[in-house]
């Protein structure tokens, strides 16, 4: 998305009007409540009806950022084992991470998986590494924002940071679970009548977000970049920044009011609209059904192997980051047939699409840290975001697992003072690591025994991610290895001891 280039004047004089509409600096894009010109002039996202589906104490960290209101956002674990894809690259001079779900249906799966790597492609053909300076980060996550048998809706809530600018991108994708079949927006809502409610809507905004629907053709439904519904009924029509306002309004949305939407919306947008208000199971015969908070296994304080002494025995601590994800419970019957204690660096967003994972893990006593909500830069970041990023990760650790993180991973092992002052506030040490197996890059589980058991030294910290497959392969062969040459296996936690908060640790 390129910048358009408009006169001085006029930008600075939309950056001032958002200046004020916004009540606050202007700081890097980010998931606050957006007090933006709202098109209905009532359906300000913090005025939206939680559902009973969307832990209430959570409506801070998953959150849109645009000018206008915002889609509802669901509890992801109502679409319960789902697998994920994952990319993740931590290079020091370029960072990528991508999750997105995947069905089970080979359509809808390509159509949302080409999604994520196009754009991932895309990215690595303009930053190549070691090419850019600041480090280029893409972060690419997803929301779901309907559910029901006869609808599914999922958004890609991505970021972008390059030369020097952010960029917030989305994409929704709808879905009939039942028959499998991909809808488009024209298959929700009738394009025609629809079109006309958007121009409508469009005039009525003034401010920063005055739209020029125009610039997206003479279809602007079918233009958009997300189609969704808010938490009121209303039918909500997005772009990205610079598609249809001046770029400093960020990604824009109009809203078509409830009462306008029985008109415009086929038969298919009525159910997505009913599968966002009044959200359910997708599948009738689904395994699994979500439990909005409630631990299914009673939680446990990690106390895995009891007292151990590193003073006098070899200690090791094996840390995995990213998850939980669909490997962590192998994983588990690892750790548990070899009676060896970990710790976990859970990314919030992670926790909240696998609880039965997180909680399984938190039962099983290994110990769990934080690793931010969706596993941001944070060092790109302004202190309340940097804030938001680890107490709502803090926050839906213990609401889902009952335990209370100490410990804390920033995402890239990037910190600053920030960053520090932050974790102090919430209590939390920071726990960096002193060997990098690079298993994320190596993919391959033997590379990653060589690399651990070439590193490992008495105290170390290894640095491992549940979310590869070949990562947790080659658990028990490290875990052997280890244990010939002497190791112990202890959490993070049993090694260093009372942690202070604020701190960074590598090791013992
Ligand atoms: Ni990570």
């Amino acid at each position: 998305m390129n910048g358009e280039t408009r006169p001085a004047g006029l930008l600075v004089a939309l950056l001032a009007g958002f200046a004020v509409l916004a009540g606050c600096g202007l700081t890097p894009p980010y998931r606050t409540s957006p007090a933006s010109p709202s098109p209905t002039g009532g359906s300000s996202p913090s005025a939206r009806p939680s559902t009973p589906n969307r832990p209430p104490d959570l409506s801070e960290s998953t959150e849109f950022t645009a000018s206008g209101p915002v889609p509802q956002i669901l509890d992801a674990s109502l679409v319960a084992d789902i697998v994920q894809g994952v990319r993740s690259d931590s290079d020091s001079t370029r960072h990528v991470f991508a999750s997105w779900p995947q069905f089970g249906n080979p359509g809808v799966d390509a159509l949302i998986g080409g999604y994520y790597t196009d754009t991932i492609h895309a990215f690595d053909a303009d930053h190549p590494v070691g090419q850019d300076d600041p480090a280029p980060e893409l972060n690419l996550g997803w929301h779901l924002v309907a559910s029901s048998p006869k609808a599914i809706g999922i958004v890609a809530d991505g970021y972008l940071f390059a030369d020097g600018e952010t960029r917030e991108r989305w994409r929704s994708f709808w879905f009939d679970p039942t028959s499998g079949t991909a809808l488009a927006a024209a298959e929700l809502a009738d394009p025609a009548a629809t079109n006309l409610a958007l121009a409508d809507a469009a005039s009525a905004v003034t401010g920063v977000a005055e739209f020029d629907l125009g610039r997206a053709g003479a279809d602007p439904l079918s233009a958009a970049t997300l189609v969704a519904f808010g938490g009121d009924g209303s039918l909500l029509v997005g772009y990205d920044a610079c598609g249809v306002a001046a770029c400093s309004a960020g990604r824009v949305t109009l809203a078509v009011p409830p009462a306008t939407t029985a008109g415009l919306l086929t038969t298919a947008g009525r159910a997505a609209q009913a599968a966002t208000l009044s959200p359910t199971v997708p599948l009738a015969a689904a395994p699994s059904t979500p439990d909005p908070g409630q631990p299914s296994v009673a939680p446990t304080s990690p106390k895995p192997t009891g007292k151990v002494n590193c003073r006098k025995v070899k200690c090791v601590a094996l840390t995995f980051d990213d998850g939980p994800g669909p490997f962590t419970t192998t994983l588990l019957g690892h750790l548990r047939k070899a009676e060896v204690p970990a710790t976990f660096f859970m990314l919030g967003q992670q926790v909240e699409t696998y609880p039965k994972a997180a909680r399984a893990v938190a039962a099983a006593g290994h110990e769990i840290g934080v690793h931010t909500w969706d596993h941001r830069e944070l060092t790109r970041l302004n202190a309340a975001a940097v804030r938001k990023e680890i107490t709502s990760s803090i926050r839906i650790v213990k609401q889902v697992t009952g335990q209370t993180p100490t410990l804390f991973r920033p995402p890239y092992g990037s910190t600053n003072p920030t960053v520090a002052a932050e974790a102090k506030r919430d209590k939390v040490a920071q726990i960096l690591w002193n060997v990098d197996t690079l298993d994320w890059k190596s993919l391959d589980s033997k590379k990653v025994i060589k690399a651990t058991l070439q590193q490992t030294r008495r105290g170390s910290i290894v640095l491992l991610h549940d979310i590869h497959k070949t990562s947790v392969a080659a658990v028990p062969g490290i875990i052997e290895k280890l244990r010939k040459k002497g190791y112990t296996f202890v959490t993070v936690s049993q090694l260093l001891g009372k942690t202070k908060p604020g701190r960074k640790y590598f090791g013992g």
